[in-house]
C-alpha cells in the first residue's frame, strides 16, 4: 500500500461498548473502520451510526464462536481492501460474577471453555489468519483487549486493588491473551507490526456493569493510542492509557 492510502482498521465486537467507541475515534482520525460483529443487523446499525457522523465504515461478519469465521473475514478484507493496518481484538465475554468473588473452587468446565474460546482461542485464530494482510501495511498495529484482571502480578500482590475480583475463567483468559501479546510481539520483532495489550479501565458497558466508574465515552483511549502508535512506540507491552501495567 502507498503511504497515502487510507488506513483500514478492523474492530471485532465493534457494534457496541468499547469497540464502538474505539471505531468512532479511529474513524474520526480518517481511518476506514470495519465493524466485525456476529449479528448482521447490529453490525449494520453501528455502521449506519458511524456513517451518519461522516466516518467511512463497513460491516464484516465475525463470530468468535465459529471456527470458519477468520477465513471469511480474511476473504472479505482481501477482496475489499487487499490490506489491513489495524486489528483491534476487542470482542470478549465475561460469564462470571466478578465482584468480591473467588470461584476457583466452583467454576465449571463450560464457563472455562466458552470464555477461553471467545477471549483467547478465537483471538489467536483470527490474528494468525489476518497476519498476511497486516504484513502488507507499512505500520501494522494489533491491539488485544485484555484487562487489568489478567495481571498475575497484581492478583498475587497482597492488598492489590484487584485482589477481590477472582473470576478464574475471565481472568485466566486475559492472562493467556497477555501471553499471546508477548509471544506474537517477539515473533514479529523484526517487522513493522506492533502488538500490545490494553486495559481500557473499568467501563460502564454490558460487560463492565452499571457500577463501573468509567463512562463508555472515555473507554476508547487505550485502544486508540495503541492502534495508532508511531514507529518509536512500544511492542509487546501492556497499558492502561499511557501507564504500563505489570504482567
Ligand atoms: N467493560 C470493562 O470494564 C472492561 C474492562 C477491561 C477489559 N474489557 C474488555 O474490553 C472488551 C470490550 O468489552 P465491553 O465492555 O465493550 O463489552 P460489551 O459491551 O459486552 O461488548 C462486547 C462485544 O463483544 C461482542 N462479542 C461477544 N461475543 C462475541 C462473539 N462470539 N463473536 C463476536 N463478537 C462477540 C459483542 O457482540 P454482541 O453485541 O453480538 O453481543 C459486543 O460487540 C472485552 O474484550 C472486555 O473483556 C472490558
Amino acid at each position: 500500500m502507498s503511504a497515502l492510502q487510507q488506513r483500514v482498521a478492523l474492530i471485532t465486537g465493534g457494534n457496541r461498548g468499547i469497540g464502538f467507541e474505539t471505531a468512532k475515534k479511529l474513524g474520526e482520525q480518517g481511518i476506514k473502520v470495519v465493524i466485525g460483529a456476529r449479528d448482521q443487523h447490529k453490525g449494520e446499525q453501528a455502521v449506519a451510526e458511524l456513517k451518519a457522523i461522516g466516518i467511512t465504515a463497513e460491516y464484516v461478519h465475525y463470530d468468535a464462536a465459529l471456527p470458519q469465521s477468520p477465513q471469511a473475514v480474511v476473504a472479505a478484507l482481501q477482496s475489499r481492501f487487499g490490506q489491513l493496518d489495524i486489528l483491534v481484538n476487542n470482542a470478549g465475554i465475561l460469564k462470571e460474577d466478578l465482584i468480591g468473588q473467588n470461584n476457583s473452587l466452583t467454576v465449571d468446565q463450560d464457563t472455562l471453555k466458552t470464555t477461553f474460546e471467545a477471549n483467547f482461542f478465537a483471538v489467536v485464530a483470527l490474528t494468525q489468519a489476518l497476519l498476511p494482510l497486516l504484513q502488507r501495511s507499512p505500520a501494522g498495529r494489533i491491539v488485544n483487549l485484555s484487562s487489568i484482571l489478567g495481571s498475575q502480578t497484581l492478583h498475587s500482590a497482597p492488598n492489590s486493588p484487584i485482589e477481590a475480583a477472582k473470576g478464574l475463567a475471565y481472568n485466566a483468559s486475559k492472562s493467556a491473551l497477555n501471553m499471546f501479546t508477548i509471544h506474537l510481539a517477539h515473533a514479529l520483532k523484526d517487522s513493522n507490526i506492533k502488538v500490545n495489550s490494553a486495559h481500557p479501565g473499568w467501563v460502564k458497558t454490558e460487560l463492565g456493569g452499571a457500577d463501573a466508574p468509567m463512562e463508555v465515552s472515555d473507554s476508547w483511549k487505550t485502544s486508540v493510542r495503541l492502534a495508532t502508535l508511531d514507529a518509536q512506540g512500544p511492542t509487546g507491552a501492556y497499558f492502561h492509557e499511557d501507564q504500563p501495567l505489570p504482567w
